[in-house]
């Protein structure tokens, strides 16, 4: 059985989200737009579903729109900021993910917008006098900055970026795909304007997720269609996927504040362990401050074995993510890495932790990195 720590990447499914799933999938068959028996009562499921999301993240059931996924809720907060809201100017900083930075470089190659870069400070942090800088200089702008960088664990105080956008005037898109169900969002108390969340990142299941739309704020459909989603998303329903997500956002928000201590103990576990046992180890961004508990970026010692360190880990039976600074060749590298000036001859890792996780798998994995990063005997003629 493998050790997972990747859950930055994906998360396993609840037990109690797969029966309510399959449940549904059993008994609940009919189509949410007919009007008989049997579509009414999906409907009602999924206004039930749309309810629970809202009253969790502290806003308005008409504020939510189910999407299919964390990528198709930053696509339409940008798109439709560019669209319908007179947007011209995109603020965004170079280690967004890339449903963010794509779409608005796509968007800026069309001639539609200017995109501004924000600057970092050398541990991954927003540069917040910068962004006051470019608020300044351009009007109106959306600003897109994601609250925990999924590669480094990196965030940014929401309230902080949202105060800073609302003085200028600006709307706030926070990609917050690797936040909800992990930490807590009150939108009642916040000056934003979209979120965008998928549930694979909450033990719910794949290709469904939502994003929220500050009822301050009119924009057209997204997908043209039916009208679904109170017409803002043409097209039937993920109906057990919408059910599966609240019912997983229930149970982490429930969890929170365990999982939160539990997995903020065992990122300074790894991170002691590390330093204990491989001279020389370095952490990407700003892992002992201002960092999501889910989620550690490693530096190794530059190594022979190099690239070759995360397929050893796989091998060992270890799912972690990697990524290097390097932009040239074959190896395309981490943009995140590459903007935040990570030194390429140093391997990066990254291990994501989950609440199933533990410390013996830390060992476990200790172990076989001081293994694999064993300086090798020289042959001796
Ligand atoms: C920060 C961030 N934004 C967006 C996404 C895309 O989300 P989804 O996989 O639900 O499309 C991810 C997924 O890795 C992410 O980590």
């Amino acid at each position: 059985m493998s050790i997972y720590f990747d859950n930055a990447a994906t998360t396993p499914m609840h037990p109690e989200v797969v029966k309510v799933m399959s449940d549904m999938m059993l008994n609940n068959f009919g189509n949410p737009s007919s009007t008989h028996a049997a579509g009414r009562e999906v409907k009602t499921m999924i206004e039930d579903a749309r309810r629970t999301v809202a009253k969790l993240m502290g806003c308005t059931p008409g504020e939510i729109f189910f999407t299919s996924g964390g990528t198709e809720a930053d696509n339409m907060a940008i798109r439709k900021s560019v669209e319908d809201l007179g947007v011209k100017h995109i603020i965004t900083s170079p280690i967004e993910h890339h449903a963010v930075l794509h779409t608005i470089e796509e968007l800026a190659h069309q001639g539609k917008v200017a995109m501004h870069l924000v600057k970092l400070t050398p541990n991954g942090h927003i540069d917040m006098a910068d962004l006051e800088r470019l608020l300044q200089e351009n009007p109106s702008a959306l600003v897109s900055l994601m609250h925990s960088n999924n590669e480094l664990g990196n965030l940014i105080d929401i309230a902080e970026v949202g105060e800073l956008c609302k003085k200028y005037n600006a709307y706030f898109h926070c990609d917050t795909v690797q936040t909800v169900g992990h930490q807590p969002i009150d939108l009642s108390k916040l000056n934003v304007t979209f979120i965008a969340a998928g549930a694979h990142k909450f033990n719910g299941p794949k290709g469904v997720g939502f994003i929220y739309i500050n009822s301050a704020v009119k924009i057209h459909p997204y997908i043209t269609g039916g009208a679904q989603e109170r017409n803002m998303r043409g097209g039937t329903e993920n109906a057990y996927g919408i059910v599966g997500m609240a019912k997983a956002l229930e149970i982490a928000v429930a969890n929170m504040e365990h999982d939160k201590a539990h997995l903020t103990d065992l990122k300074k576990y790894f991170i002691e362990q590390l330093k204990a046992h491989i001279p020389g180890v370095q952490f990407n961004g700003d892992a002992e401050g201002r960092s999501a508990y889910t989620v550690l970026n490693v530096s190794f010692p530059p190594t022979p074995i190099g690239e070759m360190l995360l397929f050893k880990l796989d091998i060992a039976g270890i799912c972690a993510s990697g990524g290097s600074a390097c932009s040239s060749g074959s190896n395309i590298g981490s943009h995140v890495l590459h903007a935040i000036g990570a030194d390429k001859n140093r391997p990066a890792v990254r291990f994501s932790f989950g609440h199933q996780n533990t410390k013996a798998e830390v060992d476990t994995a200790i172990q076989a990195l001081v293994e694999m990063l064993k300086p090798k005997e020289q042959a001796v003629n």
